[in-house]
């Protein structure tokens, strides 16, 4: 049985904690989409990880690791992150590790770009991790990116550099940036990357299709979550990739059938980083949830706007992942709360949304409707059965999962490996 586990959320869902779980009962772990912009962390043995492109099954030995063709690669964060695994950790990624060959490549100049972009935007700025993700899927979709094939053939891969590298510059002097970009230190560098990530490049697809064939488990791991997705999410205030589940297929290059169940991370309430739409969001609540919570992105050190859980949002991203299990993470930040409020509609113009709206300005302009939940003010930090959480506690996630109308499978108490609650 392969399993695809994505955030419902708009990202930060915990997806790396609960990845590292169970990627024990799994073979292989693969990304399918996103690049560097996640921030998956990993807790164990007093120590705190954090993953930005290596899938978070690297932790269990046994785990064969894909960074799918949906992914697009900045080589340098790879050759960091891969050297960091292996001197901070002692992991050895050569022969865990696959790259597909058919990932696109981020450049320097798509984070020139994205940075002159957003600037343009002023105020309606998307509040990008500034990666160069936007712009390095705008060039795979206008068909000029080039691919990590490409670094493996440095005879050609500086003519195409420059030839990119001039439109690019034409592009920046259009939108009046103070840079332009230099094609040679490109060249030079990304030639030399081909060489350090060879060992890692295949075609992962055939690789993925091999270990299907073999009968062996796969877990495809999402990045950011359904309300990021770039068809499903808050447009535009989105990342540039599919997230939810129907990224799966096409983003590792296997057939829809093979993706077996969903299992579907939120937290026990609502963040967000970036700018869009947020109707939970609590100016009151929210600095107690962010200092409870410790919510800061763990890519770009931002902090995360917080609010209350949003049933709609969590409804919509059940019925476009079809998930068939829920994790709640991060309970224990609500244990502070003598009440708990829980949007279970969205009210715009004085009728209540049946539907999840496309539009961002009504999004921005719903009133949540709440149901007051009953608090339990008592520790559930590190419980790790049901029994022992308090009754209030049960209720809320009860009623969660009962509203969702998708079962519960675990409950995370703490950012530990081991302090989770399994059903
Ligand atoms: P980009 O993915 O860097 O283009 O950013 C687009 C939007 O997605 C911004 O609002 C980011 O804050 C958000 N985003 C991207 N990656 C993550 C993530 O891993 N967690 C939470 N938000 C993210």
């Amino acid at each position: 049985m392969n399993l695809a586990v994505v955030g419902m959320q708009w990202g930060d869902e915990g997806k790396g904690k609960i990845v590292d779980i169970l990627s024990e009962e799994f073979d292989c772990v693969t990304r399918y989409q996103g690049g560097h912009n996640a921030g998956h962390t990993v807790s164990f043995g007093n120590r705190r990880h954090v993953l930005h492109l290596i899938p978070s099954g690297i932790f269990q030995p046994k785990v064969t690791c894909v960074v799918g063709c949906g992914v697009v690669l900045d080589p340098l964060a790879l050759i960091e992150e891969s050297q960091a695994m292996e001197q901070v950790m002692s992991i050895h990624t050569e022969g865990r590790l696959f790259v597909s060959n058919r990932c696109h490549l981020i450049l320097p100049y798509h984070r020139v770009l994205e940075a002159a972009i957003e600037k343009q935007l002023g105020e309606r700025r998307i509040g990008t991790t500034s990666r160069g993700i936007g712009p390095a899927y705008e060039d795979k979709m206008g068909r000029r990116g080039l691919r990590v094939c490409d670094l493996m053939s440095p005879e050609t891969l500086r003519e195409k550099i420059a030839g990119l590298v001039a439109e690019k510059n034409r592009t920046l002097e259009a939108l009046k940036y103070p840079q332009t970009i230099e094609p040679d230190p490109i060249c030079d560098s990304y030639a030399g990357y081909g060489e350090k990530i060879k060992k890692y490049v295949c075609d992962t697809s055939a690789l993925l299709n091999k270990l299907i064939r073999e009968g062996k488990r796969i877990l495809f791991e999402g990045a950011q979550g359904t309300l990021l997705d770039v068809d499903h999410g808050t447009f535009p205030y989105v990342t540039s990739s599919n997230a939810a589940a129907g990224g799966v297929s096409a983003g590792v290059g296997i057939s829809p059938k093979y993706v077996h169940r969903v299992l579907g991370i939120c937290k026990a309430y609502t963040t967000r980083v970036g700018g869009g739409p947020f109707p939970t969001e609590s100016a009151e609540a929210g600095e107690q949830l962010r200092n409870r919570g410790n919510e800061y992105g763990s890519t770009t050190g931002r902090p995360r706007r917080c609010g209350w859980f949003d049933g709609p949002a969590g409804r919509y991203a059940a019925m476009i992942n079809a998930l068939d299990s829920l994790t709640v993470t991060k309970v224990d930040v609500l244990d502070a709360f003598a009440e708990i409020p829980f949007c279970i509609d969205y009210k715009y113009r004085g009728s209540i949304l049946t539907e999840f709206p496309a539009d961002v300005a009504i999004l921005s302009a719903v009133e949540p409707v709440y149901k007051t939940m009953r608090g339990w003010q008592a520790a559930t930090a590190g419980i790790r059965e049901w029994s022992k959480l308090p009754g209030a506690a049960q209720d809320y996630l009860k009623f969660l999962s009962d509203y969702l109308e998708v079962p519960l499978s675990m409950v995370s108490t703490s950012p530990s490996r081991d302090e989770t609650i399994r059903l």
